[in-house]
């Protein structure tokens, strides 16, 4: 954590804003060793291997998601780095489909110079490449998770690898201790669908987004209208991983019930997938669909209405499909 940091923080535990940084040790690049400490509450808030950890230890959601991911992952070892260094280009699911839906976003949004928070940021690949390709002034990860090779001591990889730096909070996205209206975009891949209430994650993404920010997020799975289940049923929930379902309505109703102005994207992967289908895109939509999907014209269409403003939610509601989503908060 880079000491220019603090002023734009804020106690998770009182919200207070008066934190106080003793530092053990400091590299050339960030305090690597140290505590924050808040004189309005006195909580104390370690960092350590550079990053700020503000968990609270005895939240058993969030213990639950961390010893789910790290039971799920098996023997974490140093031949994953090359893996890492090479992600979300990995030649195997979900990662064909992560790939082309998050670069897509460096085409559609201006990141350069803006201050960014990527929430449920897991191995921060996502941060490396928003702070370098996209540009930003500054990057914070967020997420539960630590774990080398899982969580965001992975991104020592990637600050040796390119000489890149972000910031990495070990924290719960629904309380970030960062000051109201710090940031210019708040971003997340794959990580929304973790929250058991989105209305109020979005209600914190809201107080830390800028008037006129915005709130982009990709992968999200989106479900079909006619299922009604909110837990899935699959190898992370057997883990304990607070995994739901929502679909394109609920997303959609919980962001303009917070305030924002959402858009879905049609995400680059479907293309992809309607060529080269898997299980679970071919199960997840209509035979009509498919059938019109896999015509070389369906190919070109079908991503053309999915962006479409009357279209895209009207097939939202007949498939499960990735979704992306730009929401402003208006205001500037
Ligand atoms: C499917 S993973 C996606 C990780 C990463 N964005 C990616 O695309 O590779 C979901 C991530 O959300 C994190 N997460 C879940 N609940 C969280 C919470 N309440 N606060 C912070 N992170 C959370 C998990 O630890 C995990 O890293
Ligand atoms: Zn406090």
């Amino acid at each position: 954590m880079k000491r220019f940091l603090v002023p734009s923080l804020r106690c998770v535990s009182c919200t207070g804003r008066r934190l106080t940084l003793q530092v053990t040790h400091e590299s050339a690049v960030e305090v690597r060793t140290g505590c924050l400490t808040c004189a309005d509450c006195g909580s104390v808030f370690e960092i350590r291997d550079g990053i700020l950890d503000v968990l609270d230890p005895l939240d058993d959601v969030i213990r639950k998601e961390i010893h789910g991911w790290i039971e799920l992952a098996g023997p974490l070892e140093e031949h994953l780095v090359s893996q890492m260094a090479a992600l979300p280009y990995f030649p195997q699911g979900p990662w064909p489909h992560t790939a082309p839906d998050f670069f897509q976003i460096f085409e559609i949004v201006d990141l350069a110079g803006k201050s960014v928070v990527d929430i449920g940021a897991g191995r921060t690949w996502s941060s490396r490449f928003l702070a370098t390709i996209g540009r930003a002034g500054e990057v914070v990860a967020v997420d539960v998770l630590k774990t080398r090779f899982l969580g965001l001591e992975t991104a020592e990889i990637f600050f040796h690898d390119d000489g890149s730096h972000f910031e990495r909070i070990a924290g719960d996205i629904h309380n970030i201790p960062l000051v109201e209206g710090w940031a210019d975009v708040v971003f997340s891949c794959a990580a929304i669908h973790h929250s058991s209430g989105i209305e109020a994650l979005f209600r914190e993404i809201w107080r830390i987004l800028k008037p006129g920010g915005l709130f982009v997020f990709v992968s999200e799975p989106s479900k079909k209208a006619s299922i009604k289940e909110r837990q899935p049923v699959n190898a992370e929930t057997a883990h304990g991983i607070n995994e739901h379902i929502y679909s394109f309505d609920e997303y959609m109703s919980a962001l303009r019930a917070t305030g924002f102005q959402p858009r879905q994207l049609s995400p680059r992967s479907i293309r992809y997938r309607l060529l080269y289908p898997d299980a679970e895109f071919r199960e997840g939509i209509p035979p009509w669909l498919w059938r019109f999907g896999r015509t070389e014209v369906g190919r070109r269409i079908v991503p053309w209405l999915l962006g479409g403003r009357l279209t895209g939610p009207i097939l939202y509601r007949v498939a499960n499909l990735p979704l992306s989503v730009i929401a402003k908060r208006p205001g500037a």
